[in-house]
């Protein structure tokens, strides 16, 4: 059993949009599951680079959802709302939250909790639901990325970037990458990539189109947008999928869609976030069926690059926002 529950808690407060130094230890009341959550008293969270756009004001979280940061939480059930039946206290989960994960307690839907994988650690399975539930929804649900194909991920050191190398690889994609560093290089090598493009130095469009003698990659995954997506598009085999995760590089763009249609491709995309718990589910669903006996077969693994006390969440952002991380960074509560 997992004991009584306190009524307050610590967890990160937000004074306001802005820097980092916004984030503070605060304490507050301890939340109480409705019939479908569970409440899971957190060991780590992971930190995302939509935290950071939150922090700043840019990306609000949904109606209902928690005003805390943190879409990813793993610790121990600690209550379970009246209609929850898959679940018992004190069982050891991950799962992606709507918001709320900078904290001691954290409320989750409960289709959206995970056992954690055979071998891997509690702190380290909070780096497993943001970025596995993003790259399979969008490399295999909306990209359609099969074996034999070929695929091309942007940011290849990131969070999702080292999720989305070594699950495109493990499901028998050839795989190029990109990243801004020899050293990010290497990462991105050592996870599965068989060509890993520095973009400060090398021309990515020019790479893979050597790379694949001129037919181009079947799959691109996408986080930076603006100069990036006509390239993508030329990088593109006939019939290739983009999906765009994001726009670090701007959103707007201008296109001649000639190529587009000539080359019969498709551009799509997608954001986790505010999309209903039943698709979250299913995803939750896919990742335990195709993926999580992989992780438990050590096949893959989360790509941690540091930790901090929950108390330094601001530290953590500014890790996250100076990009010289490769792979995730946590909070713990320990
Ligand atoms: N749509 C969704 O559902 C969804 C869900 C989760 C995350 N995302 C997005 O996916 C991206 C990765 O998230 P993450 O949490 O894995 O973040 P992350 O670890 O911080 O990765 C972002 C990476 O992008 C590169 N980068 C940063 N600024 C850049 C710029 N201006 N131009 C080009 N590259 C830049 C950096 O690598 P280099 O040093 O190699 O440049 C950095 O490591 C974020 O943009 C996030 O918003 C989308």
């Amino acid at each position: 059993m997992a004991g009584p529950l306190p009524s307050s808690m610590r967890f990160i407060d937000m004074a306001g949009p802005g820097g980092p130094e916004v984030l503070t230890l605060a304490t507050g009341p301890v939340p109480r599951p409705a019939p479908q959550e569970a409440l899971i008293r957190v060991t780590a969270a992971g930190v995302n680079r939509p935290d950071v756009l939150q922090r700043m004001g840019s990306y609000p979280p949904p109606p209902g959802a928690s005003p805390v940061l943190g879409l990813e939480v793993s610790g121990t059930i600690a209550a379970l709302g009246t209609e929850v039946t898959q679940w018992r206290e004190g069982n050891a989960v991950c799962a992606l939250v709507p918001g709320g994960g900078y904290a001691e307690y954290c409320l989750a839907p409960a289709p959206q909790c995970l056992p954690v994988p055979k071998g891997l650690s509690i702190v380290e399975a909070a780096g497993l639901p943001e970025t596995f539930f993003t790259v399979w929804s969008n490399v295999f649900d909306r990209g359609r990325l099969k074996a034999g194909e070929s695929f091309l991920v942007h940011g290849g050191s990131s969070g999702i970037g080292t999720t989305a190398i070594q699950l495109a690889r493990a499901f028998g994609a050839r795989v190029f990458a990109t990243a801004g560093s020899p050293e990010k290089c290497t990462v991105c090598r050592d996870l599965g990539a068989e060509r890993a493009i520095d973009y400060r130095q090398e021309d990515f469009t020019a790479v893979v189109k050597e790379e694949t003698q001129g037919r181009g990659v079947d799959v691109v995954l996408d986080m930076v947008g603006g100069p990036y997506v006509e390239k993508n598009l030329r990088s593109l085999a006939v019939e290739g999928r983009l999906v765009q995760i994001a726009f670090l590089q701007g959103s707007k763009v201008t296109l001649d869609l000639v190529h587009l249609m000539m080359r019969r491709q498709t551009i799509t995309g997608s954001t986790l976030r505010p999309r209903p718990v039943s698709d979250k589910a299913a995803i939750a669903q896919s990742l335990c069926e195709k993926v999580w006996p992989l992780i438990e077969a050590k096949q893959i693994r989360p790509v941690i690059d540091r930790t901090f006390p929950l108390a330094e969440a601001a530290e953590a952002h500014r890790l996250m926002e100076s990009s010289a991380h490769i792979g995730k960074i946590l909070l713990t509560t320990g």
